[in-house]
């Protein structure tokens, strides 16, 4: 079977993550993985326009999905900017957890790109066994 792929396009303003977030929820329903893909889909795209140029009036940021049967992978591509995504230690402060609940969440995940622009991406893992009993309760 061939990757099942699809991108889109988001305005880099907050009310998008929303948005990003129903477009995993609905591309990925069959996926044991949906929630965890969510989550990061969520956080990503929250920093690409919180930390990135895609936060600026007329940025947009892009969501891309690549799903097989074994694996998911997720990439946030955002419009880039002088700081580079860095994983903050644990604390007690507000905020500054989001990727580190991606690094605890993906089976891996990496940053490729540079100022102009960078792909943030995560790859999850799926036992095949479950998903395909998932989706026979469902057909
Ligand atoms: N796409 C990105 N491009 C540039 N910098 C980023 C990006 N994502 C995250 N960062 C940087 O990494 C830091 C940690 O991100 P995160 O763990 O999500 O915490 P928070 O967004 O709450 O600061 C951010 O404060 C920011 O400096
Ligand atoms: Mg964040």
């Amino acid at each position: 079977m061939p990757p099942w792929r699809l991108a889109r396009h988001f305005l880099g303003s907050p009310a998008s993550v929303t948005e990003a977030r129903r477009f995993i929820t609905i591309f990925l329903s069959q996926w044991t993985i949906v929630e965890a893909a969510e989550l990061i889909v969520s956080e990503l795209a929250t920093n690409a326009v919180r930390h990135t140029a895609s936060g600026r009036f007329g940025g947009r940021f892009l969501v891309s999905i690549q799903a097989e049967p074994d694996q998911v992978w997720l990439g946030v591509i955002d419009e880039g900017g002088p700081f580079a995504p860095t994983v903050m230690p644990a604390s007690d402060e507000e905020g500054g957890r989001g990727l580190l609940l991606v690094s605890c969440l993906a089976d891996s995940w990496g940053v490729y790109g540079d100022e102009t622009g960078r792909t943030v991406w995560a790859l999850l893992k799926v036992d095949p066994i479950v998903s395909s009993r998932r989706a026979a309760v469902r057909r």
